[in-house]
């Protein structure tokens, strides 16, 4: 359905609605790349990317990190919200300014004022990995929506209901694109399909993503 949100804003980033309360904001992370790269690499220096394992035993073929006041965690005893980095015992990194600016910008345009993350889960896919449909339920506030940066290499985004056997939408998400789901979609079933071999001119072999949330 078209509505004002499939016009461009007044920075020129298309919007297109992709549910009610979901909005995909195209290229919304190019005008600040130099700053998100440089934020990242430091973020990364401090608590390096690992694959994590799932309560079943299985080991994510996606590399993870987490900078904010708590981290998205999984392990034998489950998936949770941890203000330490088990990694090295530490608190995470904190969210970098240009981290929390790009978030709450693009949570503004997608109709979301008053966002307030305080977590930023990094997600590392080399081709071959991929991300099956799931929902983001380990947040305590899901009046706050989800802000996800798509960096490196392109991906297809599934976007789905309610229900795991709603039917699901395809988006191809490229360098720079940012994706909100909130309101109505907060809990909607969502993925991405295996990252093809390619190689990014700025990022190389990878796909970066970056995964807001108010989670404490
Ligand atoms: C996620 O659902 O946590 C990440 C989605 C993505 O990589 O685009
Ligand atoms: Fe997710």
């Amino acid at each position: 359905m078209k509505d004002l949100f499939d016009l461009a804003g007044a920075d020129g980033v298309d919007r297109e609605r992709i549910a009610g309360g979901a909005v995909l904001l195209r290229g919304k992370a190019l005008a600040g790349e130099a700053g998100i790269l440089a934020a990242l690499d430091r973020v990364v220096a401090q608590a390096p990317f690992r694959h994590m394992t799932t309560p079943g035993g299985y080991v994510m073929s996606i590399a993870m990190t987490s900078c904010g006041e708590a981290g998205w965690v999984t392990d034998r005893s489950g998936y949770r919200y941890d203000r330490r980095d088990p990694g090295s015992g530490q608190p995470w990194p904190p969210l970098p300014s240009a981290f929390r600016a790009l978030a709450a910008d693009a949570a503004r345009e997608a109709g979301y004022p008053d966002f307030a993350p305080d977590s930023c889960l990094i997600n590392r896919y080399l081709p071959g990995a991929r991300l099956s449909l799931h929902q983001d339920k380990d947040e305590r506030d899901f009046s706050q929506p989800i802000v996800s940066v798509s960096l490196g290499l392109p991906v297809v985004f599934q976007f789905g209901g309610a229900r795991r056997s709603d039917p699901v939408r395809r988006y191809p998400l490229r360098h720079g694109d940012v994706v909100v789901w909130g309101g109505e979609s907060r809990l909607f079933h969502h993925g991405v399909l295996t990252v093809k071999e390619g190689a990014h001119p700025v990022l190389g072999r990878q796909r970066i993503n970056l995964t807001f949330r108010a989670a404490l």
